[in-house]
């Protein structure tokens, strides 16, 4: 390692935790298991990004209560089998050099639906599988087909704080050594952070200190029981919209909350709270406007937490050059680049980037099965084909 070498393939050391790179595969919901039970299928999928040379790689999206999965398909670590379950796969996530991490979620109201590939719809009684009750701070359904959560009480939020807690405690049985609370994109976290969805008034909502609330209680349960020497993210949503509800000055005041509790990296996405497309409202009809998409939008976000809490943010969305995410380094604008799609369609990324930067030029990133056979194909590609 040089002074030269990239900053995106410097290591970042997190507590006790070191990085390999700054690579990170975002939370990728696959809809694929069983009972919330992971498979061989998310095996093959998540070790072949730490086979790729990522060097954070998460779960999906993975549900501490049944009632929080999105679908019928999404893990769990509800119970001490789904946590072995995703133990060879943290196994080999170490194995190869990367290290594992988990997301934990409750879907709140946005729980209930069907796979995105049958539609992605809220499950009814006509659907081939069964729905089940949602729930949320307030009786304020996603849109007009959809069904109106269950207002949460205070002994059920309670009962939750704790979910998160059991989970975190499984989630290091499993062998991941970060983990992140999902409080992004209108699940059951966000929701009560948001006024637009947030409508309460106990101890759990009205002004921003009661709505961030259930948040930090979890917070501060899983940094209680998540060893100290390991590394705590969390997922929030930076704005709910350019000019409604959850603003980046309300970010800015929860990630230091965050922060003074042992969060150690706000991972910065947008969005969600009103639901898919179809649904993108308020509660007065009135459409709620999303934030421009395009290359690194979400870059800002996690710049401004960054300068404004001394906070470590991972930035997310639409980063797919490795050139963008060596820029965003080097600008100080993120510490972690989050990568989804673009990993789906190439899980060799970090590899390919690592190449494409000059940070790798003797394949030495590369697993020692193929490093050999892509140095050769180096020098066949550099003699023209001759050699
Ligand atoms: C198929 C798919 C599943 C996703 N599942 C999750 C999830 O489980 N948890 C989460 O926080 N975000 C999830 N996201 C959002 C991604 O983590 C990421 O923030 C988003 O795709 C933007 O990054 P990208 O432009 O690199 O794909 C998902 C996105 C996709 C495309």
């Amino acid at each position: 390692m040089t002074t030269e070498t990239p900053l995106l393939f410097q290591p970042l050391t997190l507590r006790a935790i070191s990085l390999p790179n700054r690579v990170v595969l975002s939370p990728l919901c696959m809809y694929s298991a069983r009972d919330g039970v992971a498979n061989d299928w998310h095996f093959a999928h998540l070790t072949s990004f730490a086979r790729g040379g990522t060097g954070l790689v998460f779960t999906e999206a993975t549900a501490v209560r049944p009632e929080g999965r999105i679908t019928h398909g999404c893990c769990g670590l509800w119970t001490d089998a789904q946590a072995e379950a995703y133990a060879p796969i943290a196994k080999f996530i170490s194995k190869a050099g990367a290290v594992p991490a988990v997301q934990l979620a409750h879907a709140g109201r946005k729980a209930s639906v069907a796979e995105p590939w049958t539609g992605g719809k809220p499950l009814g009684p006509q659907s081939a599988q069964t729905p089940w009750q949602t729930v949320g701070p307030s009786a304020l359904p996603v849109g007009d087909d959809w069904p109106t959560p269950h207002p949460l009480s205070t002994s059920e939020i309670a009962d939750l704080v704790d979910a998160f807690a059991a989970s975190a405690r499984r989630s290091l049985i499993a062998g991941f050594k970060v983990a992140e609370i999902h409080a992004a994109h209108g699940y059951l976290l966000h929701s009560f952070l948001s006024p637009l969805t947030n409508q309460r008034n106990d101890a759990y909502g009205g002004d921003r200190a009661g709505r961030m609330r259930f948040l930090l209680e979890v917070a501060e349960a899983v940094r209680a029981v998540w060893p100290q020497e390991l590394p705590l993210f969390c997922r929030i949503s930076a704005i709910d919209g350019p000019q409604e509800g959850w603003s980046i000055e309300d970010s800015v005041a929860l990630a230091g909350e965050l922060g003074a509790r042992g969060v150690d990296v706000v991972d910065c996405s947008s969005g969600g709270i009103a639901g898919p497309p179809a649904y993108r409202a308020d509660y007065s009809g009135k459409p709620l406007q999303r934030a421009p998409r395009g290359p690194g939008f979400q870059v800002p976000f996690a710049e401004r937490l960054r300068q404004e809490t001394g906070v470590k943010t991972m930035a997310v969305g639409v980063i797919t050059d490795p050139h963008q995410a060596e820029e965003i380094l080097a600008q100080g604008r993120a510490d972690l680049i989050g990568i989804g799609r673009e990993l789906m369609y190439n899980p060799f990324w970090a590899l390919h980037a690592a190449e494409a930067l000059g940070a790798d030029p003797d394949c030495a990133l590369w697993e020692k099965q193929y490093g050999w056979a892509m140095v050769r194909r180096s020098e066949i590609a550099a003699s023209g084909g001759k050699r």
